[in-house]
């Protein structure tokens, strides 16, 4: 059987990887719809040798769609997913419109796949941060519970989409020619104020809330808490953008329940789905964002029990933002769909 699929946002950073990843797992496309905004009408697509031809997102663009990948904003998809799905579509949204609607199911694969049958037309994908840790800690939280995480992010810019590339190329290069740095997007599109990227780290992703903790950080505590479906947990995070491309890596400190043996901490880790254990210290061996960029793992190394806390475990965990982040873990979910059906 084939299935029809839209990507919404196919020009975009990760709207372009949900392409590459539907022709690499040789995801059974029947039709492909590529739509973006009117200002990339016409742009010209390649899928499995065949040439595909941007059209915009309209209502109309979801008639016969059986799947509708979403990245192309918040306000895109709150406007059109509904239209999606009126007209039959299961809609696979990436962008954070709808990952806290009580009703929408927001899935990891590796971690809560038997949520998605729950879905009503809308699956939602979270947030690349908070993707990458709860995989790196379910078979932890399975074995140990967790009682806290204190995480540090040190995160591409790729997550502010391909602006955030440009706006981090165009000033390397500034700095490297001598010439005065501006920038255009980062650290948030929407505000005003705008930082040197390039030989830098920004302590800011996204808008800052009342409490002090930005977006950023406030998607890692609420999904983390909806993805395990336990509000207890104590997330802790401080999320950093640093001037890398692709690949997001974390410091991730936890507190488990139970007291665990760090020899079966390493072997949980190894055994578990979608996670690859790199942590050989006297060869120099752990993961680094530029071995994970076009990969769709999560790796995890640098394991090691806390000086002081003795249920404290330290850990460092790397992944492709754009891939297990975003574009795979969507394509990840309709391939669990068609293989549950
Ligand atoms: P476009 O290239 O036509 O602007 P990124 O996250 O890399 O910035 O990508 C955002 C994606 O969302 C792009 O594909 C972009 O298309 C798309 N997009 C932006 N605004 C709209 C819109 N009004 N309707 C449909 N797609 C949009």
């Amino acid at each position: 059987e084939r299935y029809n699929v839209a990507v919404v946002g196919a020009t975009g950073a990760v709207g372009q990887k949900m392409i590459e990843t539907l022709e690499k797992r040789d995801f059974p496309v029947g039709e492909l719809r590529l739509l973006a905004s009117p200002r990339s009408v016409g742009q010209q697509v390649t899928f499995k040798g065949q040439t595909y031809t941007v059209q915009e997102a309209r209502p109309e663009s979801f008639e016969g769609i059986d799947f509708a990948l979403f990245s192309a904003g918040g306000s895109i998809s709150e406007k059109l997913a509904p239209e999606a799905v009126e007209r039959g579509a299961v809609v696979i949204d990436n962008t954070s419109a709808f990952r806290m609607v009580p009703e929408v199911p927001l899935i990891v694969p590796e971690v809560n796949p038997h949520m998605i049958s729950q879905h009503r037309g809308i699956i939602a994908n979270p947030n690349c941060s908070t993707i990458q840790m709860v995989v790196a800690l379910k078979p932890l939280y399975d074995a140990y519970g967790i009682e806290r995480i204190i995480v540090s992010t040190y995160q591409a810019v790729s997550g502010a989409g391909q602006k955030g590339v440009d706006d981090l190329l165009d000033q390397t290069r500034a700095v490297l020619n001598g010439e005065e740095v501006v920038g255009k997007h980062l650290p948030v599109g929407s505000q005003p104020k705008k930082h040197q990227m390039a030989f830098n780290a920004v302590p800011q992703i996204d808008v800052f809330e009342e409490n002090g903790f930005s977006k950023e950080e406030m998607k890692m505590v609420n999904e983390t808490h909806k993805i395990f479906g336990d509000q207890e947990i104590q997330v802790t995070p401080t999320a950093v953008r640093i001037p890398v491309l692709y690949g997001h890596a974390e410091a991730v400190y936890v507190e488990t329940e139970k007291s665990f043996d760090l020899e079966e901490v390493r072997q949980l880790l190894e055994q578990a789905p979608g996670i690859k254990v790199i942590d050989n210290l006297k060869e120099q061996e752990y993961p680094m964002p530029a071995m994970a960029e076009g990969t769709n793992d999560v790796y995890v190394g640098r394991i090691r029990r806390d000086l002081y806390h003795p249920r404290g475990l330290n850990l460092w965990v790397v992944s492709d933002n754009v891939l297990k982040g975003a574009a795979w873990n969507a394509v990840q979910i309709a391939e669990y769909m068609v293989k549950s059906k």
